[in-house]
């Protein structure tokens, strides 16, 4: 069965998310759009949250969000637990954020990429496997700021 992927976008990422749903359904991946549908200006926190909340609880492993800098769609998905959302605008940057950080949600700034560069992107983040060994300590350490309060 094909892998559910979440993406969502606000208004200065619908353009590049529509084009990234097709990626994806032609990669054999099952895209779930949560929006926006339309470029009309929205709140990037809304879809940010829809996405993260589904890679916090493991409804699916790993999610894609897009914004004009990156940086707001990334703010709001880190407050989830477990996620770590990796603002990528380059493909070494990508595969950086995969095998060293195991980043379960790519956002992609799209104020400043091509399609090209975001599809190229996306490969590279989709396809590189975490490394492990001494960055899954590093990873681990992220996570325990939560048990201290
Ligand atoms: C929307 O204008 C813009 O602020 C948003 O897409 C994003 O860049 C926020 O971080």
């Amino acid at each position: 069965m094909a892998e559910t992927i979440p993406i969502g976008a606000d208004h200065a990422g619908f353009e590049m998310k529509e084009r990234l749903v097709k990626e994806l359904r032609a990669l054999g991946f099952e895209p779930l759009d949560v929006g926006t549908h339309s470029p009309d200006s929205v709140d990037y926190p809304d879809y940010a949250h829809q996405v993260a909340e589904r890679v916090s609880e493991g409804t699916d492993a790993r999610g894609i969000l897009l914004c004009g800098t990156g940086l707001g769609m990334s703010y709001a998905a880190n407050r989830h637990a477990g996620v770590r959302a990796a603002v990528a605008w380059t493909p070494e940057i990508a595969h950086l954020a995969r095998e060293h950080n195991d980043s379960n949600v790519l956002v992609l700034p799209s104020r400043f990429l091509s399609d090209e560069e975001s599809v190229a992107i996306l490969k590279e983040w989709l396809s590189t496997p975490f490394a492990g060994g001494r960055h899954a300590r590093r990873v681990a350490k992220i996570e325990e700021i939560t048990s201290h309060g």
